[in-house]
This record gives C-alpha cells, structure tokens and sequence, in this order.
C-alpha cells in the first residue's frame, strides 16, 4: 500500500513540474468545511483537483479595511478584530499562487488588483453600490476564463454581518450561476463569513473550503447551520425560487 502511495505521487510529480513544494498526496474531503491554514491542504492536494476556485484571500490592506464605515459599533468591533489577528497585515505568498493554480482548473480571485496576477481577458467588477467617499464603490476580481469582462451589482450592507470583509451571498450566487457548471468542485481558501458556502450549498455545488481563524470558523459555522435549518422548513418548496431570493430570519439577513 505505501509503495503505492509512493508511485502515485512521483506520478503527481512528474505531472506537475512547476510547483515549489509537493507533500504526500492528500484528497481534501468533499462537501466539508475546516478550521486550518490552507497552505497545509494546498500542499498535498493533487493537481487540477477543483474545477474552480473562488477565493477572497488578504489583500494586505491591514486596519484601513474597514475604516470609514456608517455604523460606528460594528466597525469598531471589526477595528478591534483585526488587531485581534492581523489577517489582513500582509497578502498571501507567492507559493499560495502556484498552489492555487496547480490544484484548480479555473480560479476567480478576489483582490487581483493586489497581487501582481498575469495579464488576463475576464475580469469581474462588483458594484457594492457603496456611496460613502471614504470607502471603496466597487472591488476587482481576476478571473482565468477567456471570456468578456463582467460587472455585478450587489448592496454590500448586511448590518448583521460577522466578518469585516464579509462578502454577500447573492455576489457568490451570482458568480457560481455565470462561472460554475452543475456538479461542480468549488473551492475557497479563505471563507471568512461562510458566505461561499453558502451559497455552494443553496446551488447544488460541491465544494471544500478552510478558514484559519477560530473564531471566524465558529460563527461561519454557526451562520452557515442558520441558513440551512430556514431551508428545512422550505423544504417541499423550490429551491430554485429560495436561492434567488435573499436569506432572510425575521426580516433581517443573515
Ligand atoms: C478577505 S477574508 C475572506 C472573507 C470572505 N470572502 C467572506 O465573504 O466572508 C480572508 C479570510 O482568510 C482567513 N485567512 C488568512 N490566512 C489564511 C490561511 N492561510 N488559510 C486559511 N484562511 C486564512 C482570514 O482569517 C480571513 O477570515
């Protein structure tokens, strides 16, 4: 059986002659969540293992994050969270690059304005519909996809968010509908606010994503098990409809 294990992955490495670092192969679990740095799972995944990776990785913004915000409360608290960790000091390395790009067949990376990406055709503009000046109106995602650049135009403001850059569930929705096809293997490396999965989930998509964070892996958890005991109760209904309209608990979102 070891010997086995060996061949195959001299047989992974012959395949895959331009990544830095290979571990003794890995299948990361489908359909799961988990609370670790994804450079462990990156490292001893097979290559072109996900059909696509959607991921929201820090752009190394640090503090100026979340400053300039409406509610003076949250974004306090968020102030507080990022000096709690500093997620956000300093943007991946490039190692996670090459990773990403060996373990995924397509890849749609938030951020990509940051972090020196190749030339590209597809790029996603999201329209936050943000009209405060101190804060950023739109955000840029790179895309791998040879095809026209896309705008999606989705309010950023959840008041009951749980993570500084918490991305809305209808913008995952929206990419997963134009990028994803059914059955898909989707992958995020940095989940945040569980918000990917979620969507992963509504859609029928499979998916594997990881947060390092244990605090932000609790309440993802928490808020993705919130989301699917509403779609319990809707369950004789269309899904279809439900994915299409926002989550909402006693009118507020989730
Ligand atoms: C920009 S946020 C993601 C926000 C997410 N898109 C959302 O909608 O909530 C980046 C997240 O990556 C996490 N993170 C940072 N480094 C990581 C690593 N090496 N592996 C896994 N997660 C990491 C941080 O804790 C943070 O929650």
């Amino acid at each position: 059986m070891k010997s086995e294990n060996k061949i195959q992955t001299q047989q992974l490495k012959d395949q895959n002659d331009d990544f830095c670092r290979f571990d003794a192969v890995v299948i990361p679990p489908t359909n799961t969540f988990e609370n670790i740095d994804c450079m462990e799972m990156l490292r001893k995944c097979p290559p072109k293992y996900f059909d696509l990776a959607i991921v929201d990785p820090p752009y190394g913004l640090g503090k100026r994050t979340v400053k300039g915000g409406t509610e003076k409360n949250t974004q306090t608290k968020f102030i507080d969270d990022l000096h709690r960790t500093n997620w956000d000091d300093s943007p991946p390395p490039q190692e996670y690059f090459e990773q990403l790009f060996r373990t995924s067949k397509n890849q749609i990376i938030f951020g990509g304005n940051y972090f020196g990406l190749p030339k590209h055709r597809c790029f996603i503009v999201w329209d936050k519909l943000t009209f405060i000046p101190t804060m950023s109106r739109v955000e840029q995602a790179w895309t791998s996809f040879d095809s026209p650049a896309r705008l999606i135009t989705i309010n950023s403001n959840n008041p009951n968010r749980i993570h500084p850059t918490e991305k809305p569930i209808e913008l995952y929705r929206q990419i997963l509908k134009e990028f994803a096809a059914a059955g898909d293997l989707i992958l995020d490396t940095h989940v945040g606010s569980g918000s990917s999965i979620i969507a992963c989930i509504e859609g029928g998509f499979n998916y594997y994503g990881c947060e390092i964070d244990k605090e932000y892996y609790e309440a993802a958890k928490k808020r993705i098990g919130r989301a699917f005991r509403r779609y319990e109760l809707f369950e004789n209904e269309a899904v279809v409809k439900l994915t299409a309209l926002p989550i909402k608990r006693n009118g507020q979102n989730l």
